[in-house]
């Protein structure tokens, strides 16, 4: 099969190294890719969102499947754009529709469709400009600290956590400003929940599911998850109290309804569900979704996925996921993200980074490009160092000693990825 993956992440990263390995796959391009995704398919230069582009080059190589990456081409509606072409309307997108990706794509539709099916979340209300009074009157219903949410897609940056009212009201009135344009034009407003974040992965075909590896990310910037948040310093895989009986739950309480949900609705939706879930004293309640795998996540949960990652998006194609195997690896895998000086703040890009071969570990890039014979770093995070280990600690031993290998003008990474939950 000829796939088209979308997207330049580490994430992407690891899904082409994972497709690559299929032996249905006789060609992988990926659109527009990094320097790694080079190492394992061919990259086209073409934006994730240029669909009449990506068309052309689908109807010129014979593409047979295209993979979405990222979240913004789904939002945008490439699954839509293929399903409705003239000519490509048979070739499967791996990704939900444009009325499906909503369950990101806004924070107040994912509440009420959460509600509307009695998927446990955080008691919530949503306020646009013209409420102000309201939202405030609401926030005085609720006790420290305050969790604030634009409605819209804001690059990660659109969650804040105030600790006091005053701090909360005046974030209210600045996001309804438009601090965030169009993306705060609506505020959802919540309860704050306390417990360890998991984020659990789920494929599904409309009809049935499949769980992938679970895995937690570490968002902020410094050890022990101090500082800014990022866009994900690492990653580890599994989760310690994510056993089977939780895992069970979770499936009953939250996977199984969000699909039947999402049929009962007439959302078309063929791929990747992402659950932030975090683990309360009454048990695991949803965050966020997302309409897509996570990154650093999926640089963990690809190398513990033993299964062929193309027959699972075939099963998606061909509505019989539920006939399709998804066998994980015992063992635990830690990613740790090295990224660029500075980060998440200003940083430098264009530095040559020195890549020697490591052993032991799967290093896939993420901000990294060709420059001529060398390759640069183009983003804050530059690369992401897995490895595999009878435990965590093992693992993140391995994953260190790649990132201590490989190097660029003001690296840095965390060195505790995974050790809260051991
Ligand atoms: P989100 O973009 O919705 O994932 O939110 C970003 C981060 O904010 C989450 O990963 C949590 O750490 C935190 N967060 C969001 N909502 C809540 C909440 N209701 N209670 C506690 N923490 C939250
Ligand atoms: N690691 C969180 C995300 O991908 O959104």
């Amino acid at each position: 099969m000829k796939l088209l993956l979308l997207g330049n992440g580490g994430r992407e990263h690891a899904l082409a190294w994972k497709i690559a390995q299929s032996d249905r796959i006789e060609k992988l391009f990926i659109a527009p890719g990094n320097a790694g995704t080079a190492s394992v398919g061919q990259n086209v230069p073409i934006a994730t969102t240029d669909f009449d582009t990506l068309a052309t080059f689908v109807e010129n190589e014979g593409i047979e499947m295209i993979v979405v990456g990222p979240e913004a081409p789904l939002v945008e509606g490439v699954y839509d754009f293929f399903k409705t072409h003239p000519t490509l309307s048979h070739i499967p997108v791996i990704g939900p529709s444009k009325a499906g990706a909503v369950l990101e794509g806004s924070k107040d539709f994912a509440k009420a469709f959460m509600v509307r099916h009695g998927i446990p979340t955080a008691a919530y209300a949503t306020f646009d400009g013209t409420q102000l009074s309201e939202a405030k009157a609401f926030l005085h219903t609720l006790s420290a600290p305050y969790v604030l949410k634009a409605d819209g897609l804001c690059a990660g940056k659109g969650v804040i956590i105030a600790e006091t009212l005053a701090e909360a009201e005046s974030e209210l009135e600045e996001m309804l400003g438009g601090r965030f344009g169009e993306a705060s034009a609506r505020v959802v407003i919540e309860e704050f929940m306390t417990g360890i974040e998991c984020s659990v992965f789920a494929i599904t075909d409309g009809t049935d599911y499949q769980l992938l590896p679970e895995a937690k990310d570490y968002k902020r910037i410094g050890e022990g998850d101090t500082g800014l948040n990022t866009g994900g310093m690492g990653s580890v895989s599994p989760v310690p109290f994510a056993t089977e009986a939780w895992k069970a739950r979770v499936e009953r309480e939250i996977v199984r309804p969000t699909v039947d949900g999402l049929r009962a609705e007439g959302i078309d939706y063929k791929g990747f569900i992402f659950f932030g879930l975090i683990n309360t004293a009454e048990g695991p309640k949803v965050i966020e979704y997302n309409c897509r795998m996570g990154d650093p996540e999926t640089e963990t949960v690809m190398l513990r996925l033993k299964s062929d990652l193309v027959d699972l998006f075939e099963g998606v194609a061909e509505g019989n996921l539920s006939e399709r195997k998804v066998v994980f690896d015992e063992r635990s895998a830690v990613c740790v993200m090295l990224v660029s000086g500075g980060y998440p703040g200003n940083y430098r890009k264009g530095l040559p980074i020195v890549l020697p071969k490591v052993e032991d570990s799967v290093v896939f890039h993420a901000g990294t490009k060709n420059e001529g014979d060398n390759i640069v770093t183009d983003g804050g995070r530059v690369i992401a160092v897995s490895s595999y280990g009878a435990t965590a600690r093992e693992a993140l031993a391995q994953s260190m000693q790649g990132a201590e290998q490989i190097d660029f003008e003001g690296k840095y990474f965390r060195r505790d990825i995974g050790l809260d939950i051991l």
